[in-house]
Protein backbone atom coordinates (compact mmCIF):
# COMPACT_ATOMS: atom_id res chain seq x y z
CA UNK A 1 0.00 0.00 0.00
CA UNK A 2 3.02 2.86 1.35
CA UNK A 3 5.20 1.24 -1.62
CA UNK A 4 1.68 2.09 -4.11
CA UNK A 5 1.37 5.47 -2.63
CA UNK A 6 5.35 5.98 -3.32
CA UNK A 7 4.82 5.08 -6.56
CA UNK A 8 1.81 7.61 -7.23
CA UNK A 9 3.51 10.07 -5.93
CA UNK A 10 7.03 10.01 -8.05
CA UNK A 11 4.61 9.66 -10.90
CA UNK A 12 3.16 12.45 -10.63
CA UNK A 13 6.31 14.57 -9.85
CA UNK A 14 8.05 13.30 -12.96
CA UNK A 15 4.79 14.06 -15.25
CA UNK A 16 4.99 17.71 -13.74
CA UNK A 17 8.47 18.27 -14.67
CA UNK A 18 9.59 19.11 -18.05
CA UNK A 19 10.67 17.07 -20.78
CA UNK A 20 14.44 15.52 -19.72
CA UNK A 21 14.95 17.32 -16.35
CA UNK A 22 14.31 13.69 -14.47
CA UNK A 23 16.55 12.58 -16.88
CA UNK A 24 19.41 14.96 -16.61
CA UNK A 25 19.01 15.62 -12.66
CA UNK A 26 18.09 19.02 -12.92
CA UNK A 27 15.68 20.74 -10.83
CA UNK A 28 12.40 21.65 -12.46
CA UNK A 29 13.45 25.24 -11.92
CA UNK A 30 16.92 24.70 -13.63
CA UNK A 31 15.17 23.23 -16.32
CA UNK A 32 12.59 25.99 -17.10
CA UNK A 33 15.88 27.94 -16.36
CA UNK A 34 17.65 26.53 -19.43
CA UNK A 35 14.25 26.35 -21.20
CA UNK A 36 14.10 30.38 -21.23
CA UNK A 37 17.49 30.66 -22.14
CA UNK A 38 17.00 28.89 -25.59
CA UNK A 39 13.40 30.38 -26.05
CA UNK A 40 13.71 34.06 -25.09
CA UNK A 41 17.55 35.03 -24.72
CA UNK A 42 19.38 33.26 -27.68
CA UNK A 43 18.91 32.56 -30.87
CA UNK A 44 18.57 29.01 -30.81
CA UNK A 45 15.20 28.46 -31.49
CA UNK A 46 15.73 30.61 -34.53
CA UNK A 47 16.81 27.63 -36.36
CA UNK A 48 15.65 24.73 -34.20
CA UNK A 49 12.28 23.38 -32.66
CA UNK A 50 11.91 22.71 -28.59
CA UNK A 51 8.64 21.75 -27.17
CA UNK A 52 6.69 22.52 -30.89
CA UNK A 53 8.24 25.57 -31.08
CA UNK A 54 11.29 26.88 -34.03
CA UNK A 55 12.51 27.16 -37.19
CA UNK A 56 13.20 24.91 -39.22
CA UNK A 57 16.95 25.22 -40.46
CA UNK A 58 17.77 22.26 -37.76
CA UNK A 59 17.21 19.30 -36.27
CA UNK A 60 14.86 19.51 -32.77
CA UNK A 61 16.08 19.88 -29.46
CA UNK A 62 13.94 17.84 -27.66
CA UNK A 63 15.18 14.42 -28.61
CA UNK A 64 18.55 15.16 -29.51
CA UNK A 65 19.78 13.16 -26.55
CA UNK A 66 18.85 10.48 -28.27
CA UNK A 67 20.45 10.73 -31.70
CA UNK A 68 23.79 12.25 -30.48
CA UNK A 69 26.08 11.16 -27.41
CA UNK A 70 26.92 13.61 -24.26
CA UNK A 71 29.78 14.53 -26.03
CA UNK A 72 29.15 15.47 -29.09
CA UNK A 73 25.98 17.89 -27.80
CA UNK A 74 29.01 19.62 -25.70
CA UNK A 75 31.04 19.96 -28.42
CA UNK A 76 28.11 21.28 -30.62
CA UNK A 77 26.91 23.80 -28.22
CA UNK A 78 30.82 25.16 -27.73
CA UNK A 79 32.23 24.61 -30.66
CA UNK A 80 29.75 23.97 -33.69
CA UNK A 81 32.30 24.73 -36.07
CA UNK A 82 34.93 22.99 -35.29
CA UNK A 83 32.59 19.86 -34.16
CA UNK A 84 30.87 19.89 -37.56
CA UNK A 85 32.38 21.79 -40.27
CA UNK A 86 30.18 23.43 -42.33
CA UNK A 87 27.28 23.58 -40.23
CA UNK A 88 25.29 27.16 -40.40
CA UNK A 89 25.73 27.19 -36.40
CA UNK A 90 27.09 30.37 -35.34
CA UNK A 91 29.30 29.27 -31.94
CA UNK A 92 27.01 31.60 -29.34
CA UNK A 93 28.93 33.67 -27.12
CA UNK A 94 27.48 33.29 -23.23
CA UNK A 95 28.43 32.97 -19.60
CA UNK A 96 30.24 29.41 -19.19
CA UNK A 97 27.23 29.01 -16.55
CA UNK A 98 24.62 29.36 -19.21
CA UNK A 99 26.46 27.33 -21.51
CA UNK A 100 26.26 24.91 -18.98
CA UNK A 101 22.98 24.77 -18.11
CA UNK A 102 21.94 24.40 -21.59
CA UNK A 103 24.26 21.81 -22.10
CA UNK A 104 22.69 19.74 -19.34
CA UNK A 105 19.79 20.46 -20.12
CA UNK A 106 19.79 19.07 -23.75
CA UNK A 107 21.81 15.79 -22.68
CA UNK A 108 25.37 17.33 -22.85
CA UNK A 109 28.05 16.13 -20.95
CA UNK A 110 29.69 19.76 -19.64
CA UNK A 111 33.35 17.75 -18.82
CA UNK A 112 33.75 17.93 -22.23
CA UNK A 113 32.64 21.62 -23.35
CA UNK A 114 35.28 22.36 -25.62
CA UNK A 115 37.16 25.60 -25.67
CA UNK A 116 36.65 27.13 -28.73
CA UNK A 117 40.08 27.10 -31.24
CA UNK A 118 38.63 30.24 -32.29
CA UNK A 119 37.30 31.10 -35.79
CA UNK A 120 36.46 28.95 -37.97
CA UNK A 121 39.04 29.10 -40.43
CA UNK A 122 37.43 31.67 -42.65
CA UNK A 123 36.09 29.69 -45.57
CA UNK A 124 35.96 32.23 -47.80
CA UNK A 125 35.14 36.06 -47.54
CA UNK A 126 33.22 36.54 -51.08
CA UNK A 127 29.83 38.29 -49.40
CA UNK A 128 27.56 36.53 -51.58
CA UNK A 129 28.77 33.02 -50.91
CA UNK A 130 28.41 34.00 -47.11
CA UNK A 131 25.31 35.13 -47.58
CA UNK A 132 24.25 32.15 -49.42
CA UNK A 133 25.52 30.18 -46.62
CA UNK A 134 24.32 31.65 -43.26
CA UNK A 135 21.57 34.19 -44.23
CA UNK A 136 19.37 32.96 -47.06
CA UNK A 137 17.67 30.14 -45.35
CA UNK A 138 15.98 33.21 -43.12
CA UNK A 139 16.56 36.09 -45.23
CA UNK A 140 15.82 34.78 -48.60
CA UNK A 141 18.58 33.96 -51.40
CA UNK A 142 18.14 37.69 -52.62
CA UNK A 143 17.29 39.78 -49.44
CA UNK A 144 13.91 39.66 -49.87
CA UNK A 145 12.98 38.35 -46.32
CA UNK A 146 11.08 35.08 -47.76
CA UNK A 147 13.60 32.22 -46.85
CA UNK A 148 12.15 28.83 -46.57
CA UNK A 149 12.53 29.95 -42.82
CA UNK A 150 11.06 33.02 -42.68
CA UNK A 151 7.48 31.66 -42.09
CA UNK A 152 8.78 29.63 -38.50
CA UNK A 153 9.92 33.01 -37.17
CA UNK A 154 7.86 35.53 -34.39
CA UNK A 155 8.82 38.33 -36.64
CA UNK A 156 10.05 38.81 -40.27
CA UNK A 157 13.84 38.90 -41.48
CA UNK A 158 14.40 42.03 -42.61
CA UNK A 159 14.49 42.29 -46.21
CA UNK A 160 18.17 43.71 -47.58
CA UNK A 161 16.86 44.02 -50.59
CA UNK A 162 14.27 46.92 -49.60
CA UNK A 163 16.17 50.32 -50.17
CA UNK A 164 14.26 52.15 -48.45
CA UNK A 165 14.55 50.20 -45.27
CA UNK A 166 18.23 49.93 -45.51
CA UNK A 167 18.95 53.37 -46.37
CA UNK A 168 17.89 54.00 -43.24
CA UNK A 169 20.91 52.06 -41.42
CA UNK A 170 24.81 53.14 -41.43
CA UNK A 171 26.71 50.69 -42.11
CA UNK A 172 28.07 50.32 -38.67
CA UNK A 173 24.58 49.38 -37.52
CA UNK A 174 24.45 46.46 -40.12
CA UNK A 175 27.85 45.32 -38.69
CA UNK A 176 26.69 45.66 -35.03
CA UNK A 177 23.64 43.37 -35.55
CA UNK A 178 25.45 40.70 -37.52
CA UNK A 179 28.72 40.78 -35.28
CA UNK A 180 26.07 41.18 -32.17
CA UNK A 181 22.82 39.58 -33.09
CA UNK A 182 19.16 41.20 -33.19
CA UNK A 183 18.98 41.55 -29.27
CA UNK A 184 21.52 44.28 -28.94
CA UNK A 185 19.99 46.64 -31.27
CA UNK A 186 16.86 46.41 -30.20
CA UNK A 187 16.19 43.73 -32.45
CA UNK A 188 14.42 39.91 -32.27
CA UNK A 189 16.65 37.93 -29.93
CA UNK A 190 16.04 35.07 -33.13
CA UNK A 191 18.42 37.21 -35.59
CA UNK A 192 21.75 35.31 -34.44
CA UNK A 193 25.20 36.79 -33.39
CA UNK A 194 27.38 35.54 -35.97
CA UNK A 195 30.73 37.07 -34.00
CA UNK A 196 31.35 34.13 -32.52
CA UNK A 197 31.78 32.30 -36.19
CA UNK A 198 32.49 35.33 -38.76
CA UNK A 199 35.76 37.60 -38.54
CA UNK A 200 35.78 41.33 -38.97
CA UNK A 201 36.49 40.79 -42.78
CA UNK A 202 33.39 38.32 -43.58
CA UNK A 203 31.19 40.58 -41.99
CA UNK A 204 32.35 43.49 -43.50
CA UNK A 205 31.95 41.64 -46.79
CA UNK A 206 28.24 40.74 -45.50
CA UNK A 207 27.34 44.73 -45.40
CA UNK A 208 28.76 45.11 -48.34
CA UNK A 209 26.92 42.68 -49.93
CA UNK A 210 23.40 43.63 -48.58
CA UNK A 211 24.43 47.48 -49.83
CA UNK A 212 24.57 45.30 -53.32
CA UNK A 213 20.94 43.99 -52.60
CA UNK A 214 19.47 46.88 -51.74
CA UNK A 215 21.60 48.94 -54.30
CA UNK A 216 21.94 51.69 -51.56
CA UNK A 217 23.76 53.87 -49.08
CA UNK A 218 23.72 54.33 -45.74
CA UNK A 219 22.44 57.67 -44.74
CA UNK A 220 24.81 60.59 -45.50
CA UNK A 221 26.03 61.25 -41.96
CA UNK A 222 27.39 57.77 -41.85
CA UNK A 223 29.14 58.05 -44.78
CA UNK A 224 31.90 60.64 -44.11
CA UNK A 225 34.78 59.11 -43.82
CA UNK A 226 35.79 55.13 -43.67
CA UNK A 227 32.70 53.62 -42.61
CA UNK A 228 33.53 50.74 -39.98
C1 LIG B 1 21.50 29.67 -37.65
C2 LIG B 1 20.90 28.42 -37.22
C3 LIG B 1 21.26 27.83 -35.89
C4 LIG B 1 21.26 28.45 -34.65
C5 LIG B 1 20.95 29.90 -34.33
C6 LIG B 1 21.60 27.42 -33.69
N1 LIG B 1 21.80 26.23 -34.32
FE1 LIG B 1 22.23 24.44 -33.44
N2 LIG B 1 22.37 23.56 -35.26
C7 LIG B 1 22.07 24.17 -36.46
C8 LIG B 1 22.18 23.19 -37.53
C9 LIG B 1 21.93 23.42 -39.01
C10 LIG B 1 22.56 21.97 -36.92
C11 LIG B 1 22.79 20.63 -37.61
C12 LIG B 1 24.20 20.53 -38.09
C13 LIG B 1 24.43 19.23 -38.82
O1 LIG B 1 24.41 18.18 -38.18
O2 LIG B 1 24.62 19.31 -40.03
C14 LIG B 1 22.67 22.24 -35.49
C15 LIG B 1 22.98 21.28 -34.55
C16 LIG B 1 22.88 21.46 -33.18
C17 LIG B 1 22.99 20.41 -32.21
C18 LIG B 1 23.21 18.94 -32.53
C19 LIG B 1 21.84 18.42 -32.96
C20 LIG B 1 21.83 17.11 -33.71
O3 LIG B 1 20.78 16.46 -33.69
O4 LIG B 1 22.82 16.77 -34.34
C21 LIG B 1 22.78 20.97 -30.97
C22 LIG B 1 22.78 20.27 -29.63
C23 LIG B 1 22.54 22.38 -31.19
N3 LIG B 1 22.61 22.65 -32.54
C24 LIG B 1 22.26 23.29 -30.19
C25 LIG B 1 22.07 24.66 -30.40
C26 LIG B 1 21.92 25.63 -29.34
C27 LIG B 1 21.91 25.31 -27.86
C28 LIG B 1 21.79 26.84 -29.93
C29 LIG B 1 21.68 28.19 -29.28
C30 LIG B 1 22.72 28.55 -28.35
C31 LIG B 1 21.84 26.63 -31.37
N4 LIG B 1 22.01 25.31 -31.62
C32 LIG B 1 21.70 27.64 -32.32
C33 LIG B 1 21.69 25.47 -36.66
C34 LIG B 1 21.59 26.44 -35.66
C1 LIG C 1 17.41 32.23 -37.91
C2 LIG C 1 17.02 33.26 -38.85
C3 LIG C 1 18.03 34.28 -39.27
C4 LIG C 1 19.28 34.07 -39.80
C5 LIG C 1 19.98 32.74 -40.07
C6 LIG C 1 19.82 35.37 -40.09
N1 LIG C 1 18.93 36.34 -39.73
FE1 LIG C 1 19.20 38.34 -39.90
N2 LIG C 1 17.38 38.66 -39.04
C7 LIG C 1 16.48 37.68 -38.69
C8 LIG C 1 15.28 38.30 -38.20
C9 LIG C 1 14.04 37.57 -37.71
C10 LIG C 1 15.48 39.69 -38.27
C11 LIG C 1 14.49 40.81 -37.92
C12 LIG C 1 14.58 41.15 -36.48
C13 LIG C 1 13.60 42.24 -36.11
O1 LIG C 1 13.11 42.95 -36.99
O2 LIG C 1 13.35 42.38 -34.91
C14 LIG C 1 16.82 39.88 -38.79
C15 LIG C 1 17.41 41.12 -38.95
C16 LIG C 1 18.67 41.32 -39.53
C17 LIG C 1 19.31 42.62 -39.70
C18 LIG C 1 18.76 43.95 -39.21
C19 LIG C 1 18.19 44.72 -40.33
C20 LIG C 1 17.64 46.03 -39.88
O3 LIG C 1 16.47 46.30 -40.17
O4 LIG C 1 18.36 46.79 -39.23
C21 LIG C 1 20.49 42.40 -40.34
C22 LIG C 1 21.52 43.43 -40.75
C23 LIG C 1 20.58 40.98 -40.57
N3 LIG C 1 19.47 40.36 -40.05
C24 LIG C 1 21.63 40.38 -41.22
C25 LIG C 1 21.80 39.00 -41.31
C26 LIG C 1 22.93 38.37 -41.96
C27 LIG C 1 24.03 39.11 -42.69
C28 LIG C 1 22.78 37.03 -41.77
C29 LIG C 1 23.72 35.93 -42.17
C30 LIG C 1 25.09 36.08 -41.74
C31 LIG C 1 21.55 36.81 -41.04
N4 LIG C 1 20.98 38.03 -40.79
C32 LIG C 1 21.05 35.58 -40.67
C33 LIG C 1 16.67 36.33 -38.77
C34 LIG C 1 17.82 35.70 -39.23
Amino acid sequence: MRRALLRASLCLVASVLPAGAAAQGLSAFAAQKAERLLRDKHSCLGCHQLKGEGGVLAPRLDDVRTRRDAAYIAAMVSDPQHTKPGAIMPRTRMPAGERALIVRYLGGDTTKLVRTAGLASATTADGKQLYAQWCAGCHGATGNGDGPNAKALPVMPAKHADAKAMSARSDDALFDTIEAGGAIMNKHHRMPAFGGSLGTTEIRALVAYIRSLCKCQGPQWSRNGAAL
